[in-house]
């Protein structure tokens, strides 16, 4: 399938390594301007060389900036003040043992994975709209509808995005713009190997 993104704008939010930057390479090369985000700009600009290797010719834009918070949210619109496409992968997960979850971790979970992704598309889905055309993606996870006794507060995160996506997506019926989820099954990155590791050290239920 060719499909032709020349003349859009992307941001993937969480895009330094793992799912998000191969959703960056793909829509570059699909003809698209890509705003690699990630929270440091050394590592932003690294990922951008390393990228920059896959999609040979493509304008990628370096968003560094914490999207976990308004100050964060604000860079980004100060860095990408128009967006066509934007893919909210940001993700953290990890497990604990349920009945020792901390408020500040439930809230933690709740800001990252889901709080950051409703301020982005506040902030996209009104352009999208007045120019007639918009992609707006959510990156859920099988832990959305499958729950892992060890993860509930991730999954609860995931499962929220898919109401958040199906609410924006009534939202923006009719206007050109799309929002939708994608449920991702397991996937080798970095921020799984270390998950990994983290979790043979452990007992767990
Ligand atoms: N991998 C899987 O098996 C799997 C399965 C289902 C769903 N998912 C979902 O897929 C998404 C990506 O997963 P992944 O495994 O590719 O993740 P990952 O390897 O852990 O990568 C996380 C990315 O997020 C960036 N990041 C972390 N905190 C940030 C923040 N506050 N602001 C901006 N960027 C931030 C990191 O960049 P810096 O460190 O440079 O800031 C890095 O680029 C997540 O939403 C995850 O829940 C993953």
């Amino acid at each position: 399938m060719q499909i032709d993104l020349s003349g859009r704008t992307a941001l993937v939010t969480g895009s330094t390594q793992g799912i998000g930057a191969a959703v960056a390479v793909a829509l570059a090369r699909a003809g698209a301007r890509v705003g690699v985000n990630g929270r440091d700009e050394r590592r932003v600009a690294e990922s951008i060389a390393s990228l920059a290797v896959q999609a040979p010719g493509a304008e990628l834009v370096p968003v560094a900036a914490d999207v976990s918070g308004d100050e964060g949210a604000a860079r980004v619109a100060e860095l990408l003040p128009q967006v066509d496409i934007l893919v909210n992968n940001l993700g953290v997960f990890g497990a604990a043992d349920p009945l020792e979850i901390t408020d500040a971790e439930w809230r933690r979970y709740f800001e990252v994975n889901v709080l950051a992704a409703v301020r982005l598309t506040r902030l996209y889905l009104p352009g999208m709209t007045e120019r007639g055309w918009g992609r707006i993606q959510y990156v859920a996870s099988d832990s959305a509808v499958a729950i892992p006794a060890e993860m509930i507060h991730y999954g609860m995160s995931k499962t929220a995005l898919l109401a958040v996506s199906r609410g924006f997506a009534k939202k923006a019926a009719g206007t050109g713009v799309t929002v939708n989820s994608v449920i991702a099954g397991p996937t080798h990155t970095a921020g799984v190997e270390d998950f990994v590791y983290e979790l043979v050290d452990r007992d767990l239920p």
